[in-house]
């Protein structure tokens, strides 16, 4: 007797009590990240168009923004800085006084013990040609002269009061050349969280705009390729063996299916980036009345964290963290 008529799965989605006990995968504030960026010397917030609903900060509004973080229970905010002037070399990423490593001051005595300050770590928003490295005579971003000036920003972004730093650049050795700088300076207790499987895609277009990126060409020479799997597992291995404590997979719903295998593959947690073009796609179809945004975006984080994510990284988590505590 093991079909129907006497077996009915119906029966465990009959009501929604009936539901909410057998949920297998959970979606809570504490899981949520929220990655916020903060435009040097901005008077007002200024409105990214391609992302309705996020803006680029000022140091004030920034600030707002981390303490209603704390009060709605998130888990962290990663912090982008949007520098007003760029050079070759991204200076302002080491300046203790470059804006990223200002707002992740200001958000760290905002957020006392209760959430997690994280930062992005990564030249991109800092280079006048926008990649992610310095670039050598050939103009091709330069691997090995990149870690160094990395070493550094990871050194002033935990002197600045990061909890964790979010390695995104994508260059070889570079969890290693940070954990090393991190724990030469004192800072044993850092967590580094590697973006460490990072596709290249074009679901980062809205970021772009984000960051008043000058970026022109592509990330291919670094990010991955889209094609492949097995591949990162090899960035993953890779990382954990130089210090990672932390891995992310990115972006999340077109690699739903890496997630799982990291997931699978490994003993420290999984994080997922629910990235801007994500976030664009279902705005802009509940927008125009498409789709039901407020179960879109519930439906969308609860697949990456049934793929396997501990932690995500959504645009949403202000908005997600509203209607669990309040449904
Ligand atoms: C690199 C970085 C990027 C994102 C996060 N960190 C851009 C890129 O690699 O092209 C994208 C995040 C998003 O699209 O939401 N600093």
């Amino acid at each position: 007797m093991a079909g129907f008529p006497e077996v009915r799965p119906r029966r465990l989605r009959s009501s929604a009590a009936m539901r909410r006990l057998v949920a297998e995968t959970t979606l809570e504030p504490r899981q949520l990240i929220l990655p916020m960026f903060i435009r040097e010397g901005a008077r007002e917030p200024i409105a990214i168009s391609s992302m309705p609903g996020v803006y680029q900060h000022t140091r004030d509004t920034a600030r707002k923004a981390v303490a209603e973080a704390v009060q709605l229970g998130l888990g962290g905010v990663m912090l982008f800085g949007v520098p007003s002037s760029k050079d070759e070399i991204g200076s302002g990423a080491v300046d203790p006084d470059g804006i990223l490593n200002v707002a992740i001051r200001d958000a760290v005595s905002e957020a006392g013990d209760d959430l997690l300050v994280m930062s992005d770590l990564c030249l991109d928003e800092f280079t006048s040609h926008g990649h992610c490295g310095v670039l050598d005579s050939s103009g091709r971003v330069d691997n090995d002269a990149t870690l160094s000036i990395y070493a550094e920003m990871g050194v002033a972004q935990a002197s600045a009061g990061a909890h964790v730093v979010g390695p995104s650049g994508m260059m070889d050795g570079q969890v290693g050349a940070i954990r090393t700088a991190l724990d030469a300076a004192g800072f044993l207790d850092t967590v580094i969280l590697a973006y460490a499987v990072k596709y290249a895609s074009a679901f980062y277009g809205p970021f772009r705009e984000a960051v008043d990126s000058s970026l022109k060409g592509d990330r291919k020479t670094y990010q991955q390729d889209g094609a492949n799997a097995r591949e990162a597992i090899r960035e993953v291995d890779l990382d954990l063996a130089e210090g990672a404590d932390i891995v992310m997979v990115k972006p999340a719903l077109a690699y739903l299916d890496i997630i799982r295998q990291v997931r699978d593959h490994v003993n420290v947690p999984v994080a997922a980036y629910n990235i801007s073009g994500e976030y664009a796609m279902v705005e802009a179809a509940a927008a125009n009345g498409w789709i039901d945004r407020e179960r879109a975006i519930l439906e969308t984080l609860t697949s990456i964290r049934r793929a396997g994510a501990d932690t995500i990284l959504t645009y949403w988590a202000p908005d997600a963290a509203h209607l669990l505590t309040h449904r």
